[in-house]
């Protein structure tokens, strides 16, 4: 039966491809592991690319997918009828299985017999030159003039990252007719008009580029496919644009409902409206990947789009906060193809609302701040507001630069496009350097040399004999190391556990007799090839030569321990926190282990206390640690947590701990949770909006821990001289005493003052019949001096007052004048700038009171002593 809704069209996709011997794979997560040439996954072939190159086999040689995909190309464009941040997008790929050929007739076939799309509304293009898939489309669909041929631009495809799998395409177009569109005679696929819309890209695989923009061939000729979900549904329920299918309607009008306007009313409200609905959609999908509002990277993006859909509210007049409510409305139409979003709903809503409230807030920061800045301009006589300002405005204040525009403009001012395009380009390169991490380096070092595969024998053992096949130093391959030089090592096989998924590598020695290497890390620049970096110690070593590899076992065992309570503390949060509580991140080493986690508030210390005793509980029940290979499926069928995000390969290594938890995790582990000895929390806190870290011991580290805590606590004890069972109470009577103690100082110091002020009072001098004291005196603050004024003042009745002081080696006036003073003319501030200046300083205040600084303490008397003529002079 030909499908209409968005939800049958998926699944007869994937029903036709299943038929036809493809393996259907999950989505993978918007935030692509592993991958550090990509910011956001953008296509259903990212996370086969280790298939593409032949880095890794793959589980089938045909494959199919929906896969979440989310682009930033065109997201300035969205809000106009078809442009879109996230989409799903329909995949089938062969991996040198079928080529063109194949590709075309799969292609064809589910067109106009699953879809039941017309056959004569269907075009394609291809790549200018590509004339095989010329001959080919004629063969099996369509008449030579609708085919048509298009440059480097649209029909070559990739890569998707800065190098990788790429190679000419071609697109299938459905024409919507002659009413749609432009109604130009020569209207044809690759016009600008609404009127062909291109749902499948067929990409005929077969290249590998490189960074310089080379292309090699890959290893096997591929093919990698995307249909966008959207537009197919645009074309079967045969409706205006993507924002009418059955995959937006509900949460444009939802939308609608919450700004009180309906979709198709007016143009301008409509952008907006649409923009709400496709940017609410996209945050809805990233913050369920993992992804959290910030300033760089993909928290950036979020937060960008977040705000523009905020601001869209408000330019529709909501004022009160909105997304909840349309994140919900998001949630309830694709929580049944994504159970990600309904299993973490009120995480997400959470995040998008206190993000929603912290941009209101920053709304009305911002607006203050251009204010300023708009009235500098003005007054300064300029007529463009610098780049840089607009850009500060908006990268640290998160302002958006069309409201710069705006309120600009309402001042006949204009922004300096130039100059602010310029920070947002240096901005996009530091958010891309910062993406790349260090071993993208070595990977790149590594690849042209295609060494075979290590094996990892370290889950069975710690020491081995083998084969050195690899030697490196200062970035060159050599035959032969020597004492004091700084190695990469790669052998045959290894019991070296290298870095990854949070357990850091391992160290050790590997030696033979003629010498030996101490291996201070262990990391896998590419899939399935470790390396061991080290010094050589003693001697040197060959190429060819068979070593000895022995893994530090204490430091080893140290890492299981906290790597398996990790494991314990993941599952007791999930416990007593809720489902939310997901690992967005661990770093387990010998010395103490970190656990990241989404959730929302700070933990309390009931929590923190509850969650310590649940794995302390765990490990005194002395589970059995067992590790299972076993397929991706089966794992998760049975209640495997699988770390969000990662990509594992199909068989995957699922380690339990008793009943209590199961995790794909390719990590080194103890034989029974007994051998963590204990579980310590050191601390908990934010690392992030949303996100919390906790840092946590075990084993020695938490005995050194409480050996170190023990022996302060005797130290102290002894310092109060007791034992540590009085402490608490010999350490209360010493608070209290120097609570008495400070009583006692401070009625002391009040006492002293008021003989200070006796002998002040005795420099009251009268001039011109007003009574007037310029005196310096000790105080210990301005705050001293304030009071001291004012302990005068009520003595004096009527007076001018000025006392100075130095405090911290600068000088310190303060200076008074009653009010029925003031009334003759007097002014406290403008005397007080007058002595100020003596000293080098300024200051300022009210006419009956202020006071001033200064630099030059030695002259306070010089600076006091000018009083009396200042007063006379009025
Ligand atoms: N990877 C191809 C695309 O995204 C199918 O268009």
């Amino acid at each position: 039966m030909k499908p209409t809704s968005s939800a049958e069209i998926r699944e007869a996709f994937l029903d036709f491809f299943a038929q036809r011997g493809h393996l259907v794979v999950p989505s993978s997560s918007l935030v692509p592991e592993g991958d550090p040439t990509l910011l956001f996954t953008g296509a259903g072939m990212v996370q086969f690319k280790p298939y593409f190159s032949g880095e890794v086999e793959p589980p089938s040689t045909r494959l199919a997918s929906v896969q979440k995909c989310f682009r930033t190309t065109d997201i300035d464009k969205v809000g106009n009828e078809r442009s879109l941040t996230f989409f799903e997008m329909l995949g089938n790929f062969s991996i040198g299985d079928y080529f063109k050929r194949g590709a075309i007739e799969l292609a064809w076939e589910f067109v106009t017999e699953s879809l039941e799309l017309a056959e004569d509304s269907l075009w394609a293009s291809i790549f200018h030159d590509d004339e095989e898939a010329f001959i080919l489309w004629q063969e099996i669909a369509l008449p030579a003039t609708r085919i048509v041929r298009h440059g480097k631009e649209d029909n070559f495809w990739g890569p998707a990252g800065d190098t990788g799998p790429c190679g000419p395409c071609s697109e299938i177009f459905y024409d919507r007719g002659p009413d749609v569109g432009c109604g130009q005679e020569d209207c044809a696929p690759g016009c600008d008009c609404e009127r062909f819309l291109e749902v499948w890209n067929l990409v005929f695989m077969e290249y590998d580029q490189d960074s310089e923009g080379g292309l090699t061939a890959l290893p096997r000729q591929n093919i990698d496919t995307g249909m966008g979900l959207e537009r197919t549904a645009v074309a079967i329920q045969n409706v205006g644009s993507v924002y009418e299918t059955d995959l937006f309607a509900p949460i444009v009008a939802k939308a609608g409902d919450l700004v009180q306007r309906s979709y198709g009313d007016n143009d301008v409200a409509d952008r907006s409206l649409r923009i709400i609905a496709e940017h609410a959609r996209a945050v809805t999908f990233l913050v369920a990947d993992g992804v959290l509002p910030s300033n760089e990277g993909r928290g950036y993006v979020l937060r960008r789009i977040l705000r523009r859909a905020v601001r869209h509210g408000k330019v529709l007049g909501r004022e009160e906060p909105f997304l909840e409510e349309i994140t919900r409305a998001v949630i309830g139409l694709m929580g049944e193809q994504y159970p990600e979003l309904s299993d973490r709903q009120d995480f997400i809503l959470g995040v998008l609302a206190q993000e929603e409230k912290g941009f209101q807030y920053t709304l009305g920061v911002g607006s203050a701040l251009l204010e300023d800045l708009l009235a500098d301009i003005s007054y300064s006589g300029k007529a463009q507001i610098p780049g840089e300002e607009v850009f500060r405005l908006y990268d640290t204040y998160g302002f958006p630069v069309e409201l710069t525009r705006e309120m600009a403009a309402e001042k006949g001012l204009e922004l300096d496009e130039e100059g602010f395009a310029k920070a947002m380009v240096e901005q996009r390169e530091r958010a891309r350097k910062a993406q790349a991490f260090g071993l993208a380096r070595e990977s790149e070092f590594y690849r042209p040399l295609e060494l075979p595969p290590t094996d990892f024998l370290g889950h069975e053992r710690v020491e081995t004999t083998t084969e050195v096949i690899d030697l490196a130093t200062d970035d060159r391959v050599v035959d032969e190391v020597v004492e004091g030089e700084q190695v990469a090592v790669v052998l045959k096989e290894t019991p070296f556990y290298a870095e990854a998924g949070g357990q850091v590598g391992d160290t050790g020695k590997l030696s033979d007799a003629g010498g030996e290497i101490a291996v201070s890390d262990t990391q896998s620049p590419l899939p399935g090839l470790i390396v061991h970096y080290g010094n050589v110690g003693r001697g040197s070593l060959h190429v060819g030569d068979v070593v000895v590899a022995k893994v530090d076992v204490d430091r080893r065992l140290d890492i299981a321990r906290n790597h398996t309570a990790t494991h314990l503390l993941h599952k007791a949060l999930r416990e007593i926190l809720g489902e939310h509580a997901q690992q967005s991140g661990s770093e387990v080493a010998p010395e103490r282990l970190r656990f990241d986690f989404t959730h929302l508030q700070a933990l309390s210390d009931d929590e923190l206390h509850l969650i310590e005793r649940r794995v302390n509980a765990r490990i005194r029940d002395n589970l059995p640690v067992v590790t299972r290979v076993t397929d991706y499926q089966t794992a998760i069928a049975s209640g495997a947590f699988a770390i969000f995000g990662e990509k594992y390969g199909e068989r995957v290594r699922m380690v339990s701990t008793g009943d209590y938890t199961r995790e794909l995790c390719g990590g080194t582990h103890l034989q029974a949770t007994g051998q963590i000895g204990v579980f310590h929390i050191l601390n908990e806190g934010s690392i992030g909006r949303g996100l919390r870290r906790i840092e946590a011991l075990t084993g020695r580290g938490a005995e050194d821990y409480v050996h170190r805590s023990l022996l302060l606590l005797d130290g102290i004890a002894s310092k109060l001289g007791g034992s540590t069972a009085e402490v608490e109470v010999n350490l209360s009577a010493l608070l209290s005493d120097m609570e008495s103690l400070r009583k006692e100082i401070l009625e002391l110091r009040r006492r002293l003052g008021r003989i200070e002020m006796s002998r002040v009072l005795e420099e009251v001098r009268e001039v011109d019949g007003m009574k007037v004291l310029a005196a310096e005196v000790e105080a210990s603050s301005m705050e001293t001096l304030r009071e001291m004024i004012d302990w005068l003042r009520d003595r004096l009745g009527s007076a001018v007052i000025v006392l100075g002081a130095v405090m911290d080696g600068k000088p310190g006036f303060v200076a008074a004048v009653t009010p029925d003073l003031v009334d003759k003319g007097l002014k406290a501030d403008r005397l007080i700038r007058e002595v100020a200046a003596v000293v080098g300083g300024g200051g300022g205040g009210r006419a009956t009171l202020a006071q001033a600084g200064g630099k030059h303490p030695e002259r306070i008397n010089e600076a006091l002593s000018l009083v009396p003529d200042l007063v006379t002079g009025r």
